[in-house]
């Protein structure tokens, strides 16, 4: 029987981890599992506000961003995540706490802080991808879809958030080479992903 697990993805921007929790959701439901998507910032109200303030960098201090990110995880972790993995589901998450730790941790505020008042409320999740990619590159895939001004900042920035990235160690997190081919890495996952499932 199958068993509700959570798989996270967490990478940072333009490291194709969106390309892979979509392609894991389509393989996974052509072999009939029950299966979710969901993504942080959610499509909730804390999730709205956040993407709003992002279109206006560094409209908020470090601390009110972690705010905004803990309220849409509670809700997300309330009306999404929970009652989905209480059915048995296979929930894929695109973004979560580790992404607090590595984006909020990278401007400053203590790594063990963000963690623990996380912990106060989070469910664990089973399986992290991470995917490992240079800043520069990562911003070269999503150039499009950013303000090229803001680049240099950007990925200073985004240096040290993946540092963050890399340091996270242990039996649930699985570091991928973002730089391999999509085929490549779908593959692995998938592996990795059945393996957990079945
Ligand atoms: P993220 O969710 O990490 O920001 P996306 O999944 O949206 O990244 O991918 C960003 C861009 O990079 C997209 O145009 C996508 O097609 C491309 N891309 C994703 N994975 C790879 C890969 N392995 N090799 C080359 N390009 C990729
Ligand atoms: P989004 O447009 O969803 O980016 P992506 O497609 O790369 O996932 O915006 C999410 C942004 O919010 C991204 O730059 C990372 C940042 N973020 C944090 O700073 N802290 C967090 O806790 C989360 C979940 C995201």
């Amino acid at each position: 029987m199958q068993k509700g697990v959570l798989i996270v993805f967490e990478g940072i921007d333009g490291s194709g981890k969106s390309t892979q929790a979509e392609i894991l959701l389509k393989r996974l439901q052509t072999k009939g599992i029950d299966v979710v998507y969901f993504r942080e910032p959610s499509q909730g109200e804390w999730g709205r506000k956040i993407k709003k303030k992002a279109l206006h960098p560094d409209s908020l201090t470090p601390e009110e961003e972690l705010d905004l990110f803990l309220k849409d995880r509670r809700e997300n972790v309330e009306k999404n995540l929970k009652p989905a993995l209480k059915k048995k589901t296979v929930v894929i998450l695109d973004r979560y706490y580790y992404s607090t730790i590595a984006y909020q941790g990278a401007k400053g505020i203590d790594e063990e802080l963000i963690a623990r008042m996380n912990k106060e409320f989070i469910v664990e999740p089973d399986l992290v991808f991470i995917f490992d990619i240079d800043p520069h590159k990562g911003l070269e895939r999503i150039e499009n879809r950013k303000k090229k001004d803001r680049l240099f900042e950007r990925e200073d920035y985004l240096v040290k958030v993946r540092e963050v990235f890399r340091s996270f160690r242990g039996e649930r997190f699985i570091h991928i080479d973002a730089l391999k081919s999509k085929e490549e890495i779908s593959k692995e996952i998938e592996e990795t992903a059945l393996r957990l499932i079945a």
